[in-house]
């Protein structure tokens, strides 16, 4: 089976990005984890990708224009063969041209029921409305933050007494079986 070229970015603890590293080890995942781009050169999930032997690209966007930072990643992409792009808690704008680049091929995990909640803080503010329930959402990335069509969406409970930091707990363990579901299901067609 010729599997997939997934990279995924991150900046920060990469829960997901593992998540995804670990699912694509089964014989049947139709994508296999080609490389990790960071805009966070110690970002902690750059350790668990070296962990799993995979490849790596890191480089700060300070100092950088936008579109110039997402040229050098893009070209990262591109010298890793990478077909699909995966967004796990890459807190990056992205530029027209990187969007339009891999349009419909990227992906990204937001922890709310899109469309409620785009963009940060979204556990309080489900929190804060009263909502009874909350979950997250996989959603191919369009020029829109958080904007772009939907793809799988898994719900949870809000419970009593939640706070932000429980509720993200708890949404945090449907993301890790979301996304590598979602993105074998998009690689697939
Ligand atoms: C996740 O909650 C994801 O939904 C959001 O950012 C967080 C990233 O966590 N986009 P991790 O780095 O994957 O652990």
């Amino acid at each position: 089976m010729t599997r997939a070229k997934v990279g995924v970015l991150i900046s920060g603890r990469g829960s997901n990005m593992a998540a995804l590293i670990a699912a694509s080890k089964a014989a049947d995942c139709p994508y296999e984890i080609a490389l990790v781009v960071s805009n966070v050169p110690d970002a902690a999930g750059l350790a668990t990708a070296a962990d799993n032997g995979i490849a790596q690209f890191s480089a700060s966007h300070k100092g950088m224009k936008r579109a110039d930072f997402d040229a050098l990643v893009d070209g990262a992409l591109r010298d890793a063969g990478v077909e699909y792009v995966a967004l796990a808690g890459y807190m990056r704008l992205l530029s027209p041209e990187f969007v339009g680049r891999w349009s419909g091929r990227m992906v990204n995990i937001h922890p709310s029921l899109l469309p409620l909640y785009k963009g940060l803080d979204t556990h309080q503010r489900a929190i804060d409305a009263g909502d009874t329930k909350a979950g997250c959402t996989v959603h191919l990335v369009t020029e829109e933050l958080d904007g772009g069509p939907v793809l799988a969406q898994a719900e949870v409970p809000i419970l009593p007494g939640d706070t932000a930091d429980t509720l993200a707990a708890r949404i945090l363990i449907e993301e890790h079986k979301l996304y590598p579901r979602a993105l074998a299901d998009l690689v697939r067609g």
